[in-house]
């Protein structure tokens, strides 16, 4: 299947996550996964993916800016997908916080569309991270769970 990970990071960790998942997406079957920074994401590319997985780091309760644009943008671009999934990096207590937040604006701007699996929240271990360690394997662990469920 044809997947697309895009994500925005401040520090590198929700790189290494959409990075990760990517790769665990990958190690299942023959399929094509990009990897992209939102703001390397060419909207007017007529591109239909099976599967588009957003990442975002959670910046005072929710998702970033310019995920949220990337989102807002979905129903009317080029770039389409029927099949979605969210993940987050947060900090503190905040928990699947932005992936809900993600999760309604995704279902609301695409309103045909499902989402693969329930969102992927990952803690960091400080505002610049690292991943924690305990984390740090979910990410890859939800592609192949991603892959299989496709
Ligand atoms: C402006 C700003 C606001 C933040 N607000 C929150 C927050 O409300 N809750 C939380 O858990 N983490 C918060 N954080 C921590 C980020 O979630 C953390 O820096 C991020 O997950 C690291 O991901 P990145 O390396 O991809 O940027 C905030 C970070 C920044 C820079």
């Amino acid at each position: 299947m044809k997947v697309l990970v895009v994500y925005d990071t401040k520090h590198g960790n929700t790189q290494q996550c959409a990075e990760d998942i990517a790769d665990g997406i990958n190690s299942v079957e023959s399929n094509i996964t990009e990897v992209k920074n939102v703001k390397d994401v060419d909207l007017n590319d007529d591109k239909t993916y099976d599967l588009i997985v957003i990442g975002s780091p959670n910046h005072m309760g929710s998702h970033i800016k310019s995920i949220k644009k990337f989102i807002s943008n979905l129903s009317s671009t080029a770039v389409k997908a029927n099949s979605f999934a969210v993940f987050d990096t947060y900090m503190g207590k905040d928990f699947e916080k932005a992936v809900k937040k993600m999760e309604k604006q995704v279902n609301e701007k695409v309103p045909n569309s499902t989402m693969a699996l329930p969102g992927l929240s990952i803690k960091v271990g400080g505002m610049k991270g690292p991943i924690v360690e305990e984390d740090v394997s979910k990410c890859k662990e939800y592609g192949i769970n991603l892959a299989k469920k496709m």
